[in-house]
């Protein structure tokens, strides 16, 4: 009996059936008829001796041909299997294998890897082996005979993963990376075998670098940070799907704490906040990834700070700006991150006009400058504001009502020499200084007092 006749004689017995049993189990009829015809497709058509076997094949030519397993011939899939279409069976079907079902190996990797040794090495030496391989089970993802998919799969790629493996998990973000949800799954997991963990093709960032070029040149960048030469990208990305764009493992403001718990111990302490480093923002400052400057600084300190503190970029205009901020390193004085002092300072500067002069007041000046300036009252060589050897610095700062220096300088930038100030704010009315310059000393003629004047060769009398 041929093939043909078979599948005449059983469509009419199951339309027998099918007829009696709608009469009389009208509910149950489709799951019997479903049953019925699943028993009939594999058992009575699977042979179940080799002779059974031998006698069909026997006298045929070729097993596909135009009258049988013409769906197996050259010609009809995209993709062919080159033992099916050229007619070599009985590579996987033979009579010794029965009462195995369509008489194949019970375990398919055996019969397969027989002829793909590449795949069998692979599978051997490789540590971590994809479930289905480990069953032997070649064929839930390839068809044995051809298809129209490449690699001969059973479905395009980009369902194939999915009939076993529910996406749900995967998909569980609103943002889903587009390679996942293309359902190339297979870019970055190798779909039989492979010596990381996940099964993953390759390790760290070397994963990811192949479409993400930019990342990739920036990794010859001179900082990059720890985590990414250490595990990759997967410490702060999720590889699938995630909350946003950039499918942060962890919210953009607590990505960077999960690491730097100290960070966020130190900046709780202090009692004068940085809004943006306070608030986890540490990506306005520094790359996540990397950096041509130290502590991976995403520009100059100062171009960092003006980006915010834009009026504050009039600075770079004045005539005299002071050393530390000419050379774009506010991070001298200011504490970025925090800190107990006003304005967030390095040390203690006091910002008041008067204050009644105590050691370690103007520890952030001193950091830089001589403190002999405010401590010695006589001298010929520590200043030159003095007039004769009186040091006007000691006179002014040095005292109960001692003044400040920030109410005669300006700490950032001036358009007047020694970053004098050409006004100070007392109370809330601003107040002129009147500077002037001299070869050997200067005057000024503030809106508190009459001008005032000094002069380091020939000392100056003021009167009140
Ligand atoms: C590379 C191994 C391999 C080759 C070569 C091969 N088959 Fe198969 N064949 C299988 C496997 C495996 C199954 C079981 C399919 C399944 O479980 O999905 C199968 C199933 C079958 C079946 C029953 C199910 C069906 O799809 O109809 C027939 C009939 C069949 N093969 C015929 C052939 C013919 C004819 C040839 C040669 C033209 C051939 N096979 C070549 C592996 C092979
Ligand atoms: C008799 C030898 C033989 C057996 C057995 C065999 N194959 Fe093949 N297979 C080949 C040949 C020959 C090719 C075509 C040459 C090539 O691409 O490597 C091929 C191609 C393939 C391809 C496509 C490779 C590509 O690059 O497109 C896949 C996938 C494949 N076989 C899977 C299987 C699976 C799964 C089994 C077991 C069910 C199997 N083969 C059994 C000989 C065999
Ligand atoms: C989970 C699905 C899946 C299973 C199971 C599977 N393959 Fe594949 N196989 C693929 C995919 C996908 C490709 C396409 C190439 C790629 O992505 O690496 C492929 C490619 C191939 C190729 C051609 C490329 C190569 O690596 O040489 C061969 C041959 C092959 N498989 C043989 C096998 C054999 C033999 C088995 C059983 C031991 C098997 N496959 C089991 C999914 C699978
Ligand atoms: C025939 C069913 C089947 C198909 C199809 C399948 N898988 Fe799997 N997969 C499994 C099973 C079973 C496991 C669990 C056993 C294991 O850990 O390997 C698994 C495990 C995995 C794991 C976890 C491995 C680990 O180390 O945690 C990954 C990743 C994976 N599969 C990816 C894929 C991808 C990608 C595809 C599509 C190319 C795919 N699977 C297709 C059955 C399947
Ligand atoms: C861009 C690369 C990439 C793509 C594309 C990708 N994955 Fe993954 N996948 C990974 C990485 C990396 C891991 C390991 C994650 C980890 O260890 O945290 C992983 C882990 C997994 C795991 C194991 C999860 C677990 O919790 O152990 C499964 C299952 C998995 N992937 C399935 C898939 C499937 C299915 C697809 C396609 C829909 C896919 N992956 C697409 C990179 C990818
Ligand atoms: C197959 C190529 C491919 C691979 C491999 C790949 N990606 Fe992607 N990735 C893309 C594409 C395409 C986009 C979407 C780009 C867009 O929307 O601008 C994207 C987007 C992203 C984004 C969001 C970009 C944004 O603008 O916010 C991140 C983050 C990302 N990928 C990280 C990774 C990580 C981590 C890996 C490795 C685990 C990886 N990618 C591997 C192709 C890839
Ligand atoms: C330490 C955590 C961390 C690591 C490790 C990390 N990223 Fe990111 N990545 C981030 C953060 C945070 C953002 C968001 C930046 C922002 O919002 O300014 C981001 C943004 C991105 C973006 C989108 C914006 C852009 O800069 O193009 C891509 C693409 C990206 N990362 C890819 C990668 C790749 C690829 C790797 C591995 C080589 C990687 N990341 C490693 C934290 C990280
Ligand atoms: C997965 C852990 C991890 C995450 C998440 C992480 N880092 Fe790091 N980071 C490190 C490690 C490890 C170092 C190296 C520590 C060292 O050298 O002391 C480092 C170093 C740094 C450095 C350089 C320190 C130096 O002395 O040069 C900066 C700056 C930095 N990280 C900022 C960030 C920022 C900003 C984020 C959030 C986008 C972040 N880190 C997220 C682990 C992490
Ligand atoms: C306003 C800019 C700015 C912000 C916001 C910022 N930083 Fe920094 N960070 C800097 C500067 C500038 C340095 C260089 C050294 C210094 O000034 O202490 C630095 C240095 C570092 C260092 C290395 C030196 C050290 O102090 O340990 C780490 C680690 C660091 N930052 C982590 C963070 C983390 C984590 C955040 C977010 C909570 C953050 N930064 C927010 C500007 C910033
Ligand atoms: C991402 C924006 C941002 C960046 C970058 C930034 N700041 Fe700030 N800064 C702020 C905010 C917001 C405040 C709080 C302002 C307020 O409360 O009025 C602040 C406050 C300050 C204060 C305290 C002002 C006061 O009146 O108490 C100082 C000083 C300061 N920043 C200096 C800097 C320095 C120095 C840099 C560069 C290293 C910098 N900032 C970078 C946003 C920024
Ligand atoms: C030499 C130490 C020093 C340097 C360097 C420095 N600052 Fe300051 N900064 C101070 C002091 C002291 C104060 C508080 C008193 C004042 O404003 O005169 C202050 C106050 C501030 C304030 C708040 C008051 C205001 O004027 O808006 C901001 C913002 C600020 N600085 C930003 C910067 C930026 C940006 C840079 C780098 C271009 C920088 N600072 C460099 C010492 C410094
Ligand atoms: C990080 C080092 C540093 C700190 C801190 C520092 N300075 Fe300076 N200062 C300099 C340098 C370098 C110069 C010389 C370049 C110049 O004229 O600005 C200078 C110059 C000066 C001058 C002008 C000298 C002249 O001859 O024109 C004054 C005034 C001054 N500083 C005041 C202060 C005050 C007030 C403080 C405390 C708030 C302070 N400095 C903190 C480095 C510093
Ligand atoms: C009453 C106004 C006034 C006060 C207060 C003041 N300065 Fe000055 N400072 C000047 C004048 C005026 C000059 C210019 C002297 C000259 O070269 O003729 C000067 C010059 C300087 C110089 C340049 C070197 C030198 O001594 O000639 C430094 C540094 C300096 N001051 C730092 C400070 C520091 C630090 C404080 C606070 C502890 C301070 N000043 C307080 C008026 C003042």
């Amino acid at each position: 009996m041929n093939r043909g006749q078979k599948t005449e004689g059983r469509r009419q017995r199951t339309e027998d059936r099918g007829q009696k049993t709608e009469v009389r189990y009208l509910a149950l009829s489709f799951i019997i008829i479903l049953l019925v015809f699943l028993a009939h497709s594999s058992d009575a058509y699977s042979f179940t001796t080799a002779n059974e076997f031998l006698a069909h094949v026997k006298g045929e030519k070729g097993c596909a041909t135009q009258q049988c397993h013409q769906q197996f011939m050259k010609g009809v899939k995209k993709f062919e299997h080159d033992p099916a279409s050229s007619g070599e069976c009985g590579s996987c079907h033979n009579a010794e294998a029965y009462p195995n079902r369509f008489g194949l190996e019970l375990n398919q990797s055996v019969s397969c890897t027989a002829c793909h040794k590449k795949v069998e090495q692979e599978i051997q030496t490789n540590q971590f082996v994809h479930g289905p391989i480990k069953n032997g089970d070649c064929t839930s993802c390839h068809d044995p005979h051809g298809s129209d998919t490449p690699f001969i799969l059973k479905k395009p790629y980009s369902q194939l993963c999915s009939t076993c493996h529910s996406l749900k998990g995967l998909y569980a973000g609103s943002f889903i990376h587009k390679p996942v949800e293309d359902g190339n799954c297979g870019i970055c997991h190798a779909p039989h075998s492979s010596n990381y963990k996940s099964r993953l093709r390759d390790i760290g960032a070397n994963l990811c670098l192949s479409c993400h070029e930019d990342i990739m040149s920036g990794m010859t960048k001179e900082y990059v940070h720890a985590p990414l030469i250490k595990n990759g990208c997967i410490d702060c990305h999720d590889p699938h799907s995630g909350n946003d764009k950039s499918r942060l493992k962890s919210a953009s403001n607590r990505i960077c704490f999960n690491c730097h718990e100290e960070k966020k111990t130190e900046m709780d302490h202090y009692t004068k906040k940085h809004k943006p480093a306070f608030e986890g923002q540490c990506t306005s400052c520094h790359s996540p990834h990397f950096s041509e400057r130290k502590y991976l600084l995403t520009g100059e300190i100062d171009t960092l700070c003006y980006t915010c503190h834009k009026d504050n970029s009039v600075w770079k205009k004045r005539q005299f700006q002071h050393g530390p901020v000419m050379q774009g390193n506010c991070a001298a004085c200011h504490n970025s991150h925090g800190s107990d002092n006003a304005f967030i300072l390095r040390l203690p500067f006091p910002y008041k006009f008067y204050t009644a002069y105590e050691k370690g007041k103007y520890s952030l000046c001193f950091l830089c400058h001589k403190e002999a300036l405010v401590t010695t009252g006589k001298t010929l060589t520590i200043t030159n504001f003095r007039n004769g050897d009186v040091n006007l610095h000691w006179l002014h700062v040095n005292q109960e009502k001692g003044r400040t220096c920030r109410a005669c300088h300006d700490i950032h930038a001036s358009d007047i020499e020694y970053h004098l100030r050409d006004e100070f704010i007392f109370g809330t009315s601003s107040i002129p200084i009147n500077y002037s310059k001299t070869v050997t000393g200067g005057s000024c003629a503030p809106g508190c007092h009459k001008e005032r004047r000094y002069d380091r060769v020939k000392v100056v009398e003021n009167n009140n």
